[in-house]
């Protein structure tokens, strides 16, 4: 899968995507994440990527031209599944959308930076918008990394143990359960009998009632969208 990010800040993508799972998915060839320059698709002396807004207010606007400019030369090269653009009034990202856009092969990010883009980029070319979350970032970098990565995770391959994803807090609607490692008493606190006895039925379902416990008390917003089947 490839990730094409568009961005007026690359600096902020280099480090969250080249490290632990990311990197090895990288290095396997599971994953491709190029980052980028807007400005490098800007005109003029000053490779101006934001102007002020028409109507007069506060904050800048990303300009319309570079951005179509490093759109259009990459899709030149490639047709694309998706154009999302990272703004905290998209859609919310959640695990189902991670999980259908992880069946795309070709995805491009638009950061939203400074007040965001020029309302007909978002017409001409956007065909996801994602929030990560109902609070404002500086900049869409931090949320295009959230998104490559819970996206990335979920090729088959790039995790160890194919399987691991699939228990995933919210992939069945639920809350993952508690996990424990050694030792056994740690300040005096032991890990739950049920863990040791190797009985592996009992185990599985002590862990689903801990789900489902787990999420009715933290999350009943989730547990009822279970009860109701998805
Ligand atoms: N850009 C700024 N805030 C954001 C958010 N919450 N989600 C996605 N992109 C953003």
């Amino acid at each position: 899968m490839r990730f094409d990010i568009l961005s007026v800040v690359p600096e902020l993508l280099e480090s969250p995507l080249n490290h632990s799972i990311m990197k090895r998915a990288k290095d396997k060839g599971l994953l491709e994440v190029y980052v980028h320059n807007l400005r490098e698709y800007a005109e003029g002396k000053h490779r101006q990527v934001d102007d002020y807004p028409f109507g007069g207010g506060a904050g800048m606007v990303m300009k319309p031209e570079p951005i179509a400019a490093c759109i259009r030369h990459l899709q030149s090269e490639r047709s694309y599944d998706a154009i999302i653009y990272t703004t905290p009034d998209g859609p919310r990202l959640d695990q189902s959308l991670c999980n259908r856009i992880s069946m795309f092969n070709h995805v491009m990010v638009l950061c939203g930076h400074y007040k965001g883009v020029d309302e007909r980029i978002r017409e001409t070319f956007i065909t996801h918008e994602i929030s990560i979350g109902d609070y404002v970032l500086s900049g869409g970098e931090l949320a295009a990394a959230i998104l490559v990565d819970a996206v990335g995770r979920l090729i088959p391959g790039v995790l160890n143990d194919e399987t691991s994803a699939l228990f995933d807090s919210f992939q069945d609607d639920l809350l993952a359960p508690p996990v424990y490692t050694r030792p056994a008493i740690w300040e005096g606190k032991a890990v739950p009998e049920v863990l040791l006895s190797g009985h592996e039925r009992n185990i599985d379902s002590w862990r689903h009632d801990q789900s489902l416990a787990r999420t009715r008390m933290r999350r009943p917003d989730l547990y009822e969208k279970y009860e109701r089947g998805g």
